[in-house]
């Protein structure tokens, strides 16, 4: 059964948006010169951020989110049944230095796919925040990738 974590307060969706902001000061975009961040927050608190890669070879470039959900699968905490839960995504994106004040940034197609492996391995319906010169727009992900192929298809 798919877990619907509570979304968290104002201030702690204020707090995790920050966090993908600072990650996004910290891109790798010399050629798009667009900076994305990602923070994702895990049910044991612990947030975990990434920033887009970008490569001279333009099509290797890495989104902030996949970067992140990397960090997460590779890290201490381990692979399958040890990610921990998925809890809330924020995401951000735009020149530098001004990240959230253009058009919403919502994760692309293959991060979103990218987030369900963490969500899925862990049980979750993450509330997913995109940032933009709008407000943050609010989803779950089960919203943004709707019947998403994940690793229980694999079981
Ligand atoms: N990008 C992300 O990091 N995440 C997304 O969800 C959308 C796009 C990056 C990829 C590329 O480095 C830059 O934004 C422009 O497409």
């Amino acid at each position: 059964m798919t877990q619907i974590p509570p979304i968290p307060d104002d201030g702690a969706r204020d707090a995790l948006m920050a966090q993908a902001r600072a990650a996004a000061a910290r891109a790798y975009a010399p050629y798009s010169k667009f900076h994305v961040g990602a923070a994702l927050l895990m049910g044991d608190g612990s947030v975990v951020t990434g920033a887009n890669v970008e490569n001279a070879s333009y099509g290797l470039s890495l989104c902030a989110e996949t970067v992140a959900v990397a960090k997460i699968l590779s890290g201490a905490q381990g692979a399958a049944g040890g990610a921990g839960q998925l809890v809330a995504v924020a995401v951000t994106g735009g020149v530098a230095g001004a990240p959230g004040q253009g058009m919403t940034v919502t994760p692309c197609g293959r991060c979103r796919q990218m987030l369900n492996e963490v969500a899925q391995l862990g049980g979750t319906d993450p509330v997913v925040w995109s940032d933009g010169a709008d407000g943050i727009l609010e989803e779950r992900l089960s919203t943004l990738i709707p019947h998403a192929f994940g690793p229980a298809n694999l079981a």
